[in-house]
């Protein structure tokens, strides 16, 4: 029933030693428990055999000394076994987050972020309370049990029987109740799950809520999931809420019973009345375990319900691997080529890429040029791997690019992404991410070729400035040049420019052509724009429709040939001619 949490043992494995030590502290605290029932059980006895007040002292000061040990262990319980549950806690975390980050792509456009972090949240928090408290439990409860119960049957154990009549009772009770809870718990961690994704996904999209004035519209929908997550909690809640009345109710029965069975064997000589007093506070320890068995077996249900999701993510392949790659590698020179490339993102949905072939030489700077959607992006996403083509393969110096070290392959390649991205963090930072070490020479170097100095100086704090939720919000055109400068920062042998001007007026755009030619000078360069202006310079073109190239060449003879490239130009210039009239 619980399977996924055998998953767990390498890392209880891991805490070996501690672990133990907390076992023998439960041991310990409980052998000083079960000592004070019977410590009262002498007392009266001897109260009402000798009458002699001085031996009840002496019993009341090993019955202080008892309790304070007892307790004593129990903090060195908590000192051991909570303590590892946090060092878990902290372990599976970091194990989690190393997978998540080599998860492929792929992974993070099937899965929606707020999802991903409920699981780095809510379910380690779960597993950490099976891990902890419930593991504790467990033990001391089961070490309880079977301690009391041997003292209790070394002292009667008929009456020892009788008290643990209503137990069948109890046990189907348990097996009722665990067996409902496990699905319940399944659908209200699924339904907190889909909650943090809408709070997640409102956040990004604050702008366009905003802006669409659907302010009410969502406050509807998060209150339907959270009244739907609500309902599946009081469902849960309302099953568990019968653990602790039954439980006392069977403690209680147990009790009557004791006292009707013990008065009984006292009348008839059989029992000493200490024997029933020592019994009722036998019982009195049993109702705690008993009622925190229903606690820990939920705890557990959920852990297990948890375990489960995480380790679906966990068994989700890192599909870009450093498998295949020959670590004889350590640099590239920069020539590509793409052979026979077909690509789609999923079997379901329909080629972005058909038999594409091209080849680009070390030092070259080339331009894909196409209407949008033709699969320009998608294209050059399989140079540094960000996905794997479907057939055919990508070459890098002749190499399939899948034998390459990964490391190798994207520290060599400046990718300026379409929808750029900056962290929360300062502008230096942003700029420095692809280094190793910091270099604030090199990040003036970079900004200036990308045109950036200019803002830069604008800002309150220059490059320190904080950018994003913490800080400044950069223009469009700012955070593109940002990020080029953060793919220049890297000395890249390969650098790709994904249509990174689009947010830039010409005149800038033509200004950091202009200083990046001299960067590009022995790099290979890809460009990928919709302006005839942005490529025309470049030393080939390629013109992309439905997925392959129906044009390639310089400029000049593109035009020449009178085709979609040459349409294209004409109308270009004819916006410009217009534009410059008006
Ligand atoms: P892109 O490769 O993004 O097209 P593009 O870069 O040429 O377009 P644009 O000029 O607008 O930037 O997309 C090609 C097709 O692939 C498109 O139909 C959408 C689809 N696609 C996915 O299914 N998943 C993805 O992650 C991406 C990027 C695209
Ligand atoms: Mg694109």
């Amino acid at each position: 029933m619980f399977g996924n949490l055998k998953h767990l043992n390498k890392y209880f494995r891991r805490y070996k030693t501690k672990l133990l030590l907390g076992v023998l502290f439960i041991l310990l605290s409980n052998l000083a428990n079960v000592y004070i029932p019977l410590n009262v059980r002498e007392g009266v006895d001897t109260i009402e055999q000798t009458g002699d007040y001085s031996t009840v002292v002496n019993l009341a000061a090993v019955l202080l000394a008892a309790a304070f040990l007892s307790n004593l262990f129990r903090f060195f319980i908590r000192q051991t076994i909570i303590v590892v549950s946090r060092e878990i806690e902290y372990d599976l975390r970091h194990d989690f987050w190393s997978h998540i980050q080599q998860l492929p792509l792929r992974f993070f456009q099937n899965n929606s972020t707020g999802n991903i972090m409920s699981h780095a949240t809510n379910d380690i928090a779960s597993v950490r309370m099976f891990v902890g408290p419930s593991v504790m439990y467990s033990i001391d409860n089961g070490i309880k049990f079977v301690l009391t119960l041997a003292v209790m049957i070394s002292l009667s154990p008929m009456l020892t029987l009788y008290s643990l009549l209503p137990m069948p009772l109890m046990s189907l009770v348990v097996y009722i109740v665990m067996k409902k809870m496990h699905t319940k718990y399944t659908r209200i961690q699924e339904k907190m799950s889909d909650l943090t994704a809408k709070a997640q996904e409102n956040f990004s999209g604050i702008r366009v809520i905003k802006s669409y004035e659907r302010e009410e519209y969502e406050i509807s929908e998060y209150k339907k999931e959270s009244g739907e997550y609500l309902n599946r909690k009081m469902d849960q809640v309302k099953l568990q809420a019968f653990f602790a009345p039954i439980f006392m109710m069977i403690a209680g029965l147990s009790a009557i019973i004791v006292v009707l069975a013990g008065g009984n064997m006292i009348i008839n000589k059989e029992l000493s009345t200490g024997v029933i007093f020592a019994f009722m506070l036998f019982l009195m320890d049993l109702i705690w375990p008993m009622i925190s068995f229903g606690w820990v077996a939920n705890m557990i249900q959920q852990a297990d319900a948890s375990m489960k999701r995480l380790l679906k993510i966990w068994s989700e392949p890192v599909d870009i691997s450093n498998n295949n790659v020959d670590d004889l590698i350590t640099s590239i020179t920069g020539d590509i080529e793409f052979r026979n490339v077909s690509f789609r993102y999923a079997e379901n949905l329909p080629w972005v890429l058909k038999g594409l072939n091209l080849s680009i030489k070390q030092g070259e700077t080339v331009a894909f040029i196409g209407s949008t959607g033709v699969g320009k992006t998608s294209l050059i996403n399989l140079i540094p791997r960000l996905y794997d083509t479907t057939e055919g393969s990508v070459l890098i110096d002749g190499v399939d690019v899948r034998n390459i070290p990964l490391k190798v392959l994207r520290t060599a390649i400046g990718l300026v992404p379409q929808e750029n991205f900056l962290f929360s963090d300062t502008l230096a930072n942003n700029i420095m991410y692809g280094l190793e070490k910091r270099s604030e020479e090199l990040v003036h170097k970079v900004s200036g070729i990308a045109r950036l100095s200019k803002d830069v100086n604008s800002f309150p704090l220059a490059y320190e400035t904080i950018l994003g939720e913490r800080g400044i919000t950069l223009s469009g055109g700012q955070k593109q040049r940002s990020t080029l400068a953060r793919a220049l920062a890297i000395d890249p042998k390969i650098l790709i420019l994904d249509d990174s001007f689009s947010a830039v007026d010409t005149n800038t755009e033509e200004e950091i052509l202009r200083q990046l030619k001299e960067f590009m000078k022995n790099r290979t360069s890809i460009i990928i724009s919709h302006r005839i202006s942005t490529v025309k310079d470049s030393d080939k073109i390629f013109v992309i429709e439905d997925g392959k190239i129906v044009e390639k060449g310089t400029h000049e003879e593109l035009v020449a040939k009178d085709g979609v490239y040459a349409d294209l130009n004409t109308k270009q210039l004819l916006e410009k001619e217009l534009s410059e009239m008006n």
